[in-house]
């Protein structure tokens, strides 16, 4: 049985919370509300709990998680070196959207890092989540509460539709705000990598720590090891399309046809279908998973969702789009 409770982060119920820190305690699985996205949640250094994460997701063994923290000085727990760039990022970007891997500290268990010897932490801005890290005495493992393959959920109805019943609690805290994970940025090696774009962009972390890596959307390039699965991917075909104007020439009779697009209200768009994606790249992002679910929800057979921009947070909707593709992307 899963138990949901509903906690209003502008004014936390103090006592309902304690609850969901009382599971996180005893070994259960808690989703959450972040300013990302929902993520499942166990005591990082409960292997037995964590290894339930895998379990209730039908998640790789291979794929690490991030460990949320609720104060800086919680990163000594899990890295043996902290190089001053992660000071620098810490300070700047946290309690927010960014994810830092580092040199792993003895201690931390395998299954929490895939065995690898650096570890992933996160300081999220959300209050629930915060506090409920607190409140559990403990940091949390969490990767993204959906699913293994499937869009990460911006509600608690997507972490219901995907988990009820293979999970402890699931607290409904509202939409995420950001609506795609963080970024993940490797500071284990001499030069700072991007492992995964999200909205704290490059050009936003060049400014604070001088170079940094993003090899973007060359194939081949480095990853984290999630990104290599199928990912982001509803029952619809998603197909990315530059020129969204153009999407008539690509459909087959008797297809249920989605288009997603920004300002679709006012670009006359045609389709079965016509989500309207906001009106910058930053909402783009907000409502994309939120999308791609409604989209099988209203019976599409076929999404276009339109190419984003190149620059701030662009970039990461690009990644998260082109993964649930699976390639299938058409260039003016
Ligand atoms: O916004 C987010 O990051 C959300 C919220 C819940 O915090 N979490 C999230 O977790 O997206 P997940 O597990 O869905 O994605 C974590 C990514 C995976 O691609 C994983 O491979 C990578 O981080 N990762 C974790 N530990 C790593 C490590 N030591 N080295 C390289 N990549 C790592
Ligand atoms: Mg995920």
């Amino acid at each position: 049985m899963t138990k949901i409770i509903k906690i209003d982060p502008a004014n936390i119920d103090m006592e309902l919370l304690s609850q969901a820190a009382d599971v996180i305690k005893h070994g259960g699985l808690v989703a959450f509300p972040t300013e990302t996205v929902y993520g499942l949640g166990a005591d990082t250094f409960n292997s037995d709990a964590v290894a339930n994460i895998f379990r209730a997701k039908g998640r790789p063994m291979d794929n690490p998680l991030i460990s949320h923290i609720s104060d800086i000085a919680d990163l000594e727990m899990f890295a043996r070196e902290i190089p001053p760039s992660a000071i620098k990022l810490a300070e700047e970007f946290w309690g927010g959207p960014l994810t830092l891997i580092l040199k792993k500290k003895a201690g931390i268990p395998d299954c929490v890092t895939a065995g690898l010897d650096t570890v992933a932490v996160r300081l999220p801005s959300h209050s629930i989540a915060n506090v409920l890290i607190k409140l559990s005495g403990t940091p949390i493992a969490a990767p993204s509460a959906n699913l293994s393959g499937s869009p990460s959920p911006t509600t608690a109805t997507h972490c219901i539709q995907d988990l009820d019943g293979r999970v402890d609690m699931i607290i409904d805290g509202g939409s995420s705000m950001i609506g795609i994970e963080s970024t993940v940025i490797d500071l284990s090696t001499e030069v700072p990598v991007i492992l995964r774009p999200g909205m704290i962009s490059p050009e936003d972390m060049r400014s604070v720590i001088g170079e940094v890596v993003y090899a973007g959307e060359v194939e081949g390039a480095p990853k984290c090891p999630g990104m290599k699965y199928t990912h982001y991917s509803p029952n619809a075909s998603v197909i990315v399309i530059e020129d969204v104007s153009d999407y008539k020439k690509h459909t087959r009779s008797g297809e249920t046809v989605c288009v997603i697009a920004k300002n679709a209200s006012d670009a006359g768009i045609a389709a079965d279908i016509v989500y309207d994606a906001g009106n910058s790249d930053a909402e783009y992002a907000a409502r994309l998973f939120y999308l791609l679910r409604k989209a099988d929800e209203d019976g599409a057979d076929v999404v276009f969702a339109q190419l984003p921009e190149t620059s701030g947070i662009g970039i990461a909707l690009r990644n998260r789009l082109f993964k649930s593709a699976g390639g299938r992307v058409i260039m003016k």
